[in-house]
């Protein structure tokens, strides 16, 4: 249980990259916030979360608009008191082995980084993309 008792602000969580990521965040331990724009998709990944024994709740939050990231901020130190992890959604995936990759395949990385096994590792860019970029002009 790497995150017992860390509190986990994940966005874009209501699918995919940001979805897998909460999952497994929850399931080593983290309080999970999940914000996205997709309410019924989000509350969805929430309810997964909490079936499985794990603690999370939906919060809608557009990362565009300022406002919306201070009421989340808010209700995630309301309702755990703080924040430990955050992460967002702007990574893209593909390798160049001929396939895409999975978003458990980011995930494990941004567990990864938010863990203590990072501890020393500061200010850096985890690339995950299966040697894509390498080709890119
Ligand atoms: N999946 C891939 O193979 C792949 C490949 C290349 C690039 N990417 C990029 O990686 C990123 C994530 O990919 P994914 O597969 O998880 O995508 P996804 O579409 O499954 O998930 C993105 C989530 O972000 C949410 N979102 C969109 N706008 C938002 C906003 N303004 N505020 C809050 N939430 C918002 C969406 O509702 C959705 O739930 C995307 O930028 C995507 O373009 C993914």
């Amino acid at each position: 249980m790497r995150f017992a008792g860390k509190v986990a602000i994940v966005t874009g969580a209501a699918s995919g990259i940001g979805a897998a990521t909460a999952l497994r965040l929850a399931a080593e331990g983290a309080g999970v916030i999940l914000a996205d724009i997709q309410d019924g998709r989000g509350e969805a990944v929430a309810d997964e979360i909490r079936a499985a024994g794990g603690t999370a709740f939906y919060c809608h939050c557009d990362v565009s608009v300022l406002a919306e990231w201070h009421a989340l901020a808010a209700r995630a130190v309301r309702q755990f008191g703080r924040i430990d992890i955050e992460q967002q959604e702007e990574q893209a995936r593909q390798i160049v082995a001929r396939r895409l990759g999975w978003p458990e395949e980011v995930a494990t990385a941004v567990c990864f980084l938010a863990s203590s096994d990072a501890s020393y590792i500061t200010g850096t860019n985890l690339v995950v993309d299966g040697g894509w970029s390498m080709w890119k002009e």
